[in-house]
């Protein structure tokens, strides 16, 4: 397939471009090479290069989204909806990636598509909006919603915490949200088999397993050889509400995919597991 990836420099662009580039055309599109909120300029390059597939991975971040509202929607909201008419115009597909912070984690449960959403931010709510537009604008459409994605191409938290301890160096870990994490490159490939299967719809792709932002550190910390009281020695607990980040996150909200059961795609392997090829992948860096 020709598959143009937008917002291709990120975390998840960047492992989509690696790890699709054998078997595709691709087509992977920085920032700079495509500004998704351009409507002329989307609607001119799917009409030039006639993609089979777009894939957006373009984003405002969670914390951006809050201080600068009318960023967040034109990225979140507007790009997205341009891609998926400029899609649905040529009979492409689209793939448009959301998140866990559609729910409001408010209930000890796992969540599902039939959960309501109702986010508590307002990156969740224009991501939850993001949805909506491509739905509506593409028959062709695969919204994926994922959570704490971590892997090399973005140094976030669960991506450079083992580092961290493993150098010594003190972290905060919040100790008041639980999600389920999810390793990029299985986000990756699961993309790759949902695009396939072509079953249009919602799609929630996580690692197996629910963790806390400090079960998440006490396990990377394991990876690297430390035990639980170093690894205590090094982190100071912190609640949500006490790191004073512009945007509330979700408490609680963990996934699991009734889309991919329903076309008999198995569950993704334990983060645990996920987190420890990732780590001993990039022991040498
Ligand atoms: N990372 C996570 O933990 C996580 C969790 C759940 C869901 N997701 C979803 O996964 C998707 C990908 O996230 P990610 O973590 O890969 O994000 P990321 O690493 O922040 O990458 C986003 C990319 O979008 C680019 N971008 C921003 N505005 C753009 C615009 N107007 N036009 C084109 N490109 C633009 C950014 O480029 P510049 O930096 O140059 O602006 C950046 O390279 C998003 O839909 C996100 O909601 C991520």
């Amino acid at each position: 397939m020709k598959i143009a990836i937008t917002g291709a420099g990120g975390l998840v662009g960047s492992c989509l471009t690696n790890q699709m580039a054998a078997d595709h055309q691709l087509l992977p599109l920085k920032h700079a090479d495509l500004d998704i909120t351009n409507k002329d300029a989307v609607f001119a390059f799917a009409q030039r290069e006639q993609p089979d597939a777009i894939i957006n991975c373009a984003v405002l971040n969670v914390d951006e989204c809050e201080t600068d509202r009318p960023k967040a929607y034109a990225i979140n909201v507007a790009g997205p909806q341009f891609l998926a008419e400029a899609a649905n115009e040529i009979g492409a597909a689209i793939v448009h990636y959301s998140t866990n912070y559609v729910f409001d984690g408010k209930e000890e449960k796992i969540y599902t598509i039939h959960d309501e959403a109702h986010p508590v931010n307002n990156y969740g709510q224009t991501k939850l909006d993001g949805e909506k537009a491509v739905t509506d604008a593409c028959s062709r459409h695969f919204v994926i919603r994922s959570s704490w994605v971590f892997g090399v191409g973005k140094p976030n938290f669960l991506s450079i915490i083992h580092r961290n301890l493993k150098a010594g160096k003190r972290s905060k870990v919040v100790s008041d949200c639980w999600a389920s994490a999810t390793y990029v490159e299985d986000l990756v490939a699961r993309t790759r088999e949902i695009l396939e299967r072509q079953q249009a719809g919602i799609y929630q792709v996580v690692n197996d397993g629910i963790c806390s932002y400090v079960e998440f550190t006490l396990e990377a910390g394991r990876l690297v050889g430390l035990s639980e009281p170093e690894i205590y020695d090094l982190i100071e607990l912190i609640s949500d509400a006490e790191i004073k980040r512009p945007a509330t996150r979700p408490r609680y909200t963990p996934m699991r995919c009734l889309l991919s059961e329903e076309i008999g795609l198995p569950s993704l392997r334990h983060w645990k597991d996920a987190l420890a090829e990732y780590i001993s992948k990039t022991s040498n860096e």
